[in-house]
């Protein structure tokens, strides 16, 4: 049966980019499959985090999921240390994962740094946490934008080596949902760099709590080259930030790049972009104004978040329970 995983770190506020790739999507696929969907607290210590801003961050994501539309009722929604089995089965994907599959993850090399012996190695083993995340619900859609990629197709690495090593056909193989316009949205300074939550400049991201002023003055601002908007879609190659703001727009509009190209071919920014800004103020600024509504109640995001954990324990222990006897872990 096909069942939906996915999840967002809390290390830092959600940005435009975690909700057009992510989060927008995850609610679009609630009610047609099974969906699971997680705050991976677990992957955020892979760097250092202060504890209280962990908790609120955590809360935060939750908020993000549920003023988006996510419905406690259809999916579940929980966060990852709650429950003990994502650990105990990523220990034994570290033992199955192989050393020069970490060494090619482009995401540790990016994290890292330069200095990579000084990373955690919470940071190196991150990908067999995030297969253990997918495969202890037996998930076979994995919505994600395109940054994550890499880690889901090692994920199909790992369930393939753990079937040939014990000979069986336990977890099955998962598919990469990448789909959409929004993939991969870049930062608003510098159309070659992703939007993250980390950057150092708040005006190159938009986050999912910026008001209806923020969001407008950012998409304002954000930076563009002098020509006008072209004809078709290919006049938008090696033009980052005008692809990346006509994606934007296709994405909050539900249509495609080529849709809004369509009906703003040679239309200059200053038509485009404060249509830009309307249409983006009208999105969002409502699910800004539902999360704070939400996180002044931290205790009911902590009861719902707590139940989801209850759920979705009853899935993961008997897919834990298996991948043990399988090894040949006693448990008596
Ligand atoms: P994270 O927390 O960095 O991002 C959460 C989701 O948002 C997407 N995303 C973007 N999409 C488009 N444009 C952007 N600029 C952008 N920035 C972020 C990410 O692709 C992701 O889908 N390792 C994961 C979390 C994770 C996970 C999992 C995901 C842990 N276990 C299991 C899926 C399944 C991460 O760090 O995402």
């Amino acid at each position: 049966t096909p069942r939906v995983f996915s999840g967002i770190k809390p290390s830092g506020g959600l940005t435009l980019g975690n909700y057009l790739g992510a989060i927008k999507r995850f609610v679009g696929m609630q009610g047609q499959m099974q969906t699971i969907y997680c705050v991976v607290d677990l992957h955020a210590i892979t760097v250092w985090q202060d504890p209280k801003a962990l908790a609120d961050m955590t809360r935060e994501v939750a908020a993000g999921y549920l003023a988006a539309g996510l419905d406690p009722t259809q999916s579940i929604l929980f966060n990852q240390s709650q429950v003990a089995a994502h650990a105990e089965l990523a220990w034994i994907f570290n033992c199955v994962a192989r050393v020069g599959w970490m060494n090619r993850m482009t995401q540790f090399k990016d994290k890292a740094g330069a200095n990579a012996e000084k990373a955690s190695l919470g940071l190196y083993a991150y990908p067999s946490l995030m297969a253990a995340d997918i495969l202890l619900y037996h998930a076979t859609h994995v919505p994600v934008g395109e940054d994550q990629k890499q880690h889901v197709e090692l994920t199909r690495d790992i369930a393939a080596k753990f079937n040939h090593d014990f000979k069986t056909d336990f977890f099955p193989m998962t598919e990469p949902v990448i789909e959409g316009p929004a993939m991969r949205i870049m930062n608003l300074r510098d159309g070659t760099k992703k939007m993250s939550k980390s950057g150092e400049s708040d005006m190159e991201r938009i986050n999912m709590t910026d008001d209806a002023d923020k969001i407008a003055k950012k998409l304002k601002k954000a930076k563009t080259d002098p020509e006008p908007l072209p004809e078709t879609l290919d006049g938008l190659k090696d033009r980052p930030e005008a692809r990346n703001l006509v994606e934007i727009y296709a994405a909050l509009n539900e249509t495609t790049a080529e849709a809004v190209i369509a009906e703003y071919a040679g239309a200059g920014w200053g038509r485009f972009k404060p249509a830009l800004a309307d249409l983006a103020v009208a999105k969002l600024a409502p699910i800004a104004d539902e999360m704070g509504r939400l996180m002044a109640d931290p205790a009911e995001i902590d009861r719902i978040l707590g139940e989801g954990a209850q759920k979705a324990r009853e899935i993961a222990q008997p897919v834990l329970a298996e991948a043990y006897d399988i090894v040949g872990l006693l448990r008596s």
